[in-house]
C-alpha cells in the first residue's frame, strides 16, 4: 500500500469517456487531499479535505507538501521507434523547401525509412526506450506509438515487436498502432494504389494474427494517399478488429477528417487545415480530435481549430506527434503550453485534454486518464499549485515526482 497525503489541490476529470463541450471543462478539484494505492497498483481511495483513509499507520506515505497532483499525462500521438534523425532538413526549409518537397524528392520520412531499416530490433528498443525514460520525467504515463518507418513487411514487423517490447519492459502503457500507410516507400513509386492493396493483402493478415497493433492509421495528404485509398485499408484492418486513426487535414484538407467521421475512427488527428464540413462531421460522429500543437509550430503551419470543435461539440485531446521530422520533442509539457498559448483553451480543458481524452483515443479510457478509485494508480506531483500553473510555464520541466502503476519515479 502507498498513501499520497497533503495534495494541496487534486485536479482530474472524471469517468472512462471522453468529455466534449462544456464538460470538457468541468473537472473535479479536490482540496487538502489523500491518495490510497493498494498492492496490485491501483487507486483504493481519494479523500480529501484533510480526511485521511483508513489504513494502517506505517504503510509508505509520500507527502505531498501542498502541491498540485494529477492523472499521469497521456501522450496519444507519437512515432518514437525510428532511426536517425533529420536536423539537416531544417536548412533546407529555411531555404524554402516544403516538408511535402523534401519528401516527394526522397527525403523526410523515406529518409528516416532507410535508417530504420538499417538499425537492428536491440538498437532500435534501446534508443526508443531511452525516449521513454524521458517522457516519464516530463510526467507522462501511457504512451501511443506507431510504427510506419518501414513500409515492407520486415520493417513494419520489427517496429511493431520493439513496440511490444516497450510495452512489456518499460514502466509506461506503450500502445501500438499499425501505420504501414505513412508514405509511398520507393519500391511502389507512382503506384499508391498498388501499395495500399500490398498493406491489405501482405501485412495486415500478420499485424492482426500476431496481435501487434490495437488501431490502424493512415496519412491522407495530397501526392500520398487520398480518401479512397485510405479508406478501403481502414475498412480492411477494421474487419480484422483493429479500429481507424486518421492523419487528417495536416497539411491540405482533401477529405481526411470527413472520412474519419464517416467509417467512426477513434480519432482524427492533427486537423490544422480542418474546414467546416470536417468539423460538422466529426461533432456527429464521436470522433476524438488529436491535435498536436508543437507540429504546427515546428512546420509554421496554422493552429488547429481547437475552440470552434470544442464549441461544437468534439472532444479534443493534445498530444506531441514526437518524430524525428515534424516534431523532435517528446516534451508534452510544451505540447499543453502551446495549447493553451495558441488554441487559448482554459486550463481544465486542456487537463482533460492530456488525460482522459488522450486515454480514450487509445482505448485507455477505462484503466488511465483519471485519478479514482479502481483506475490505475498513474499520477503526478508538480511542482506548482494549480493547472494554470502547468499551462503558464513554458521550457522548465515542472514534474517533481511521478507515479506509474503505483510505482515512484522521482524526476529530480
Ligand atoms: O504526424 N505526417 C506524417 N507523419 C508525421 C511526420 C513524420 C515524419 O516527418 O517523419 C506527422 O507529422
Ligand atoms: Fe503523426
Amino acid at each position: 500500500m502507498l498513501l499520497i497525503k497533503n495534495i494541496g489541490m487534486l485536479a482530474t476529470p472524471i469517468g472512462s469517456t471522453a468529455r466534449c463541450g462544456t464538460a470538457q471543462r468541468e473537472i473535479t478539484q479536490l482540496y487538502n487531499a489523500s491518495i490510497l494505492i493498494d498492492d496490485d497498483g491501483n487507486i483504493a481511495s481519494v479523500t480529501a479535505n484533510g480526511e485521511l483513509p483508513h489504513c494502517s499507520n506505517d504503510i509508505q506515505t509520500i507527502d505531498a507538501k501542498g502541491l498540485l497532483v494529477t492523472p499521469g499525462l497521456v501522450d496519444a500521438h507519437t512515432h518514437l521507434v525510428f532511426g536517425g534523425w533529420r536536423n539537416h532538413e531544417v536548412p533546407l526549409k529555411i531555404s524554402g523547401a516544403s516538408y511535402l518537397e523534401i519528401l516527394n524528392a526522397g527525403g523526410g520520412i523515406l529518409n528516416t525509412l532507410n535508417h530504420t531499416r538499417e538499425a537492428s530490433e536491440d538498437e532500435l528498443f534501446d534508443r526508443s526506450a531511452a525516449f521513454i525514460n524521458e517522457m516519464l520525467g516530463f510526467g507522462v504515463t501511457t504512451v501511443e506509438a506507431k510504427s510506419g518507418y518501414g513500409l515492407n513487411l520486415e520493417t513494419e514487423l520489427k517496429q511493431l515487436r520493439v513496440i511490444r517490447r516497450l510495452n512489456r519492459n518499460t514502466p509506461l502503457d506503450v500502445i501500438p498502432t499499425f501505420m504501414g500507410a505513412h508514405a509511398i516507400p520507393t519500391e511502389f513509386s507512382g503506384d499508391a494504389n498498388g501499395y495500399i492493396n500490398y498493406l491489405i493483402d501482405e501485412l495486415l493478415p500478420v499485424v492482426a494474427k500476431e496481435k501487434l497493433a490495437d488501431f490502424c492509421d493512415v496519412f491522407i495528404e495530397d501526392t500520398i494517399f487520398d480518401a479512397a485509398q485510405a479508406k478501403k485499408l481502414l475498412l480492411a484492418a477494421q474487419n480484422l478488429g483493429l479500429p481507424s486513426k486518421v492523419h487528417a487535414d495536416e497539411i491540405n484538407a482533401i477529405g481526411g477528417s470527413e472520412l474519419a467521421a464517416e467509417i467512426g475512427a477513434v480519432s482524427a488527428e492533427h486537423l490544422l487545415a480542418t474546414e467546416d464540413s470536417g468539423i460538422a462531421a466529426m461533432a456527429k460522429s464521436g470522433t476524438i480530435a488529436c491535435l498536436l500543437p508543437c507540429t504546427s509550430l515546428y512546420l509554421d503551419k496554422p493552429f488547429a481549430r481547437a475552440r470552434d470543435m470544442i464549441s461544437a461539440g468534439i472532444p479534443v485531446a493534445i498530444a506531441t506527434d514526437f518524430n524525428p521530422g515534424s516534431c523532435p520533442s517528446l516534451n508534452l509539457q510544451l505540447a499543453i503550453n502551446m495549447g493553451y498559448i495558441r488554441y487559448r483553451l482554459y486550463p481544465e480543458e486542456i487537463l482533460t485534454a492530456v488525460t482522459l481524452n488522450a486515454a480514450c483515443a487509445i482505448g485507455m479510457g477505462e484503466k488511465v486518464g483519471t485519478i479514482e478509485p479502481g483506475k490505475q494508480a498513474d499520477m503526478v506531483i508538480w511542482n506548482a499549485h494549480d493547472p494554470s500553473m502547468l499551462c503558464y510555464r513554458m521550457g522548465s520541466n515542472q514534474a517533481n515526482i511521478v507515479i506509474k502503476k503505483g510505482k515512484i519515479y522521482e524526476t529530480r
